[in-house]
C-alpha cells in the first residue's frame, strides 16, 4: 500500500536567497533544461513534478502550452498563487494537473517534450518515471532529465577533506549535513553512471551536459563572494565549461534523449 502525504510542501528544497555560485548554477540548469525541450509557439511540453510551477511559466511565455503534472496539492496550490501573482489578466498560462511521475494521466505520444529538474532523486521509482516520460512524448520529441550529480568534484574533494579531518587528524566533523551526502528526502544518490543507465533503458540518449563545478566545496560561496563579480563571473563560466565537456566533475547533469519506443514503453 502506498502512503503518501499529498500535501506535502517542498518549497523548502527550491533555493531563493543565494550566493552568486548558486544564482549561477540554478539559472544555468534551468536555461539548459528548458532549451532543450525547444518550447517554441505551437509545442505542447509536459513539466513533471513542476513544483511551484515557475518553469511551466517561463515555458508559456515563450509561447508553448504547457502542462505542470504534480502529485502534492500545496506544490500546486502554491503554483497557481505564483502564476497568479505574475502572469497578467487575458496571459496564457499552464495547466496544472494532479498526478504521479510514474503514472502519468496522459495518453502515448501526447507530447512534443517531457522534462524533469531537480526532481528524479525524490521519486520513489524514477525508472519507471523514465519511462512514463518516453511513454507520453511523440516519437520525434525530447525527453529532458536534469538532476543533482552526488560524485561531483565538489562532492570528491569534500568527502576527501572530511576523511583526512576525521581519520588523519581524529578531529570531529566541521558541518551538520555534509554536501555529498544524500538528504533524508532524497530515495536515489544520482550520479553520470545511474543516470545514463536509467536513461538508457527507456530513451536513446544525444546529449549529456554537465553544469558548474565547485558547488558546495567549503568556503567556496565566501571565496565566490568577495571576488568582483565580473571576475566571479569568468570564474564561474570557465568552470561550467569545463563540466560541459566533464559532466562526471559537474554540480548538475541533464540528459537529453528521444523516447525508446519498446513494447515496454508503448501500451497496446
Ligand atoms: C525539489 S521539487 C522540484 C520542483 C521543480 N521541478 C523545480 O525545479 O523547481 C521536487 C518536486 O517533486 C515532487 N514529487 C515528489 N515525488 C514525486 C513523484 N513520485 N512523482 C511526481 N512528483 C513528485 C514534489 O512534490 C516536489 O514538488
Amino acid at each position: 500500500m502506498r502512503v503518501v502525504d499529498l500535501d506535502r510542501d517542498m518549497s523548502d528544497v527550491i533555493p531563493t536567497g543565494m550566493s552568486p555560485d548558486s544564482e549561477f548554477l540554478f539559472a544555468r540548469m534551468t536555461e539548459v533544461t528548458l532549451w532543450a525541450t525547444c518550447a517554441d509557439p505551437g509545442r505542447l511540453i509536459l513539466d513533471v513534478a513542476s513544483g511551484v510551477g515557475q518553469d511551466s511559466i517561463a515555458l508559456v511565455r515563450e509561447g508553448a502550452t504547457v502542462v505542470g503534472a504534480e502529485p502534492s496539492a500545496r506544490m500546486t496550490a502554491m503554483a497557481e498563487a505564483f502564476g497568479g501573482a505574475s502572469i497578467q489578466e487575458g496571459e496564457a498560462r499552464p495547466s496544472w494537473v494532479r498526478g504521479w511521475a510514474d503514472e502519468l494521466p496522459f495518453g502515448d505520444q501526447s507530447f512534443d517534450a517531457a522534462f524533469c529538474k531537480g526532481a528524479m532523486d525524490h521519486f520513489d521509482d524514477p525508472e519507471s518515471a523514465i519511462a512514463e516520460m518516453a511513454r507520453v512524448t511523440k516519437p520525434d520529441g525530447r525527453v529532458v532529465l536534469a538532476i543533482a550529480n552526488f560524485d561531483s568534484l565538489a562532492c570528491r574533494v569534500t568527502r576527501a577533506l572530511d576523511r583526512f579531518r576525521e581519520d588523519w587528524l581524529g578531529l570531529g566533523p566541521l558541518r551538520g549535513r555534509r554536501g555529498y551526502d544524500t538528504p533524508s528526502d532524497h530515495f536515489t544518490r544520482y550520479e553520470l553512471d545511474l543516470m545514463r543507465e536509467q536513461a538508457a533503458k527507456h530513451v536513446d540518449v544525444e546529449s549529456v551536459q554537465g553544469i558548474s563545478i565547485g558547488w558546495g566545496l567549503p568556503g567556496w560561496a565566501t571565496v565566490v563572494c568577495r571576488l568582483p563579480k565580473p571576475v566571479a563571473m569568468v570564474m564561474l563560466r570557465g568552470l561550467d565549461a569545463i563540466a560541459r565537456q566533464w559532466p562526471t566533475l559537474s554540480d548538475v547533469i541533464v540528459v537529453v534523449g528521444r523516447p525508446r519506443r519498446e513494447e515496454s514503453t508503448v501500451s497496446a
